[in-house]
């Protein structure tokens, strides 16, 4: 069987390779993201590998179809990038790794937030400098903090479990609520009340019609002055112009991103010998208290490994039954 993996980056190669030596695969790299422009490299394929930039949008998916693929082995928890419906009426299977290392997104959320309260950021190119300075980078101590999380899934709950070591108050929104973080003692909340309590708000929710710009002006209206927020979500959970005007008002008194609503155009490239085409992701960059990373939440050893491992189960086993072991299917 033959598998075209598209976005793939040296160390997908590296663990996609080694989960399946002996097996009957046969494995084609593409670093070209999977586009309308890229489709045809697929002929041959039954089966490709698309990561979270990946264009799966109906157009695509028609025409992966046309050239005979029959499984989207998508190697991300989320699908919010895979139009289910082109999908079903084309005749396609999506699969998906559900959970590969949530402590992974959890842990760099935690220093997301760890650097910006600290500043660890600035720190580290004054003190290269020689400027051993402590003005601006006065921190707070975490203990007795209010943390409001979004989503208390597998990594909300991750999240929840470090927090709690640090002393924080854990506050939680969910449409369904998770009895670990409950023994833990999260408490509950409605969005207002979270927007109003917490001291630093991290967002572990899907993105999904409901959590679409879940962060705007209004919102933020509701806000400490100051919050930290912190985004390992997905981009568009944020609306980026609300933020923007929030930061300088300086109700957002810090901003942790690791994903971002246009990331595609960026993320997993290297632009430094040529610019940001981006204005408004530029402007975020020129904020001393706004950290951004490339969507790297999911980037350990670890994780990297279960990707690829689950990845490679749903493919042999949509091989030999053809079904694999985690599909995605339509919501009812
Ligand atoms: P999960 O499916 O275990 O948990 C998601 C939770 O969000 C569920 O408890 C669900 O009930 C809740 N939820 C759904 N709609 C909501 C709403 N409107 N408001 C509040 N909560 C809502 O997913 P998991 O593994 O915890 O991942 C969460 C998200 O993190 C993924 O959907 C993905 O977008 C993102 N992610 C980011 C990564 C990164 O590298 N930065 C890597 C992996 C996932």
């Amino acid at each position: 069987m033959r598998i075209d993996i598209f976005s793939s980056k040296s160390y997908d190669i590296k663990f996609f390779k080694a989960a399946a030596a002996g097996k009957n695969l046969n494995l084609v790299f593409h670093d070209e993201r999977l586009s309308l422009n890229s489709v045809k490299l697929a002929g041959g394929a039954q089966a490709v590998c698309a990561f979270v930039n990946d264009d799966l949008s109906a157009p695509v998916i028609t025409e992966l179809a046309a050239l005979g693929v029959r499984l989207i082995a998508l190697r991300s928890a989320g699908f919010n990038h895979v139009d289910l419906s082109a999908a079903a009426e084309s005749g396609l299977v999506v699969a998906r790794v559900p959970a590969y290392s949530p402590h992974a997104v959890a842990e760099h959320t935690v220093a997301l937030i760890m650097t910006l309260n600290r500043n660890t950021h600035r720190a580290f190119n004054r003190v290269r400098e020689g400027n051993f300075k402590l003005e601006d980078l006065l921190g707070f101590d975490m203990r007795g903090k209010t943390v409001g999380i979004v989503g208390t899934g597998l990594i909300g709950i991750a999240l929840a479990r470090i927090l709690i070591g640090f002393g924080c108050k854990l506050l939680a929104h969910d449409p369904s609520h998770n009895a670990e973080c409950v023994a833990m003692g999260v408490r509950y909340v409605n969005l207002p009340e979270l927007w109003q309590q917490s001291d630093i708000i991290s967002l572990q929710c899907p993105l999904v019609p409901d959590t679409y710009h879940l962060i705007d002006d209004a919102a933020i209206e509701r806000m400490k002055p100051g919050v930290m927020l912190i985004n390992t979500s997905r981009g568009a959970v944020v609306d980026t112009q609300a933020v923007i005007r929030g930061l300088k008002t300086g109700k957002i008194g810090a901003l942790g991103l690791d994903v971002y609503e246009e990331e595609s155009e960026l993320f997993f490239k290297d632009l430094s010998a040529s610019y940001i085409p981006d204005d408004v992701f530029a402007r975020l960059l020129t904020f001393p208290n706004v950290l951004i990373t490339g969507h790297q939440g999911f980037f350990t050893t670890e994780a990297l490994r279960a990707i690829a491992e689950v990845t490679i189960g749903n493919i042999t086993s949509f091989a030999q039954n053809g079904v694999p072991l985690h599909p995605v299917s339509l919501p009812d």
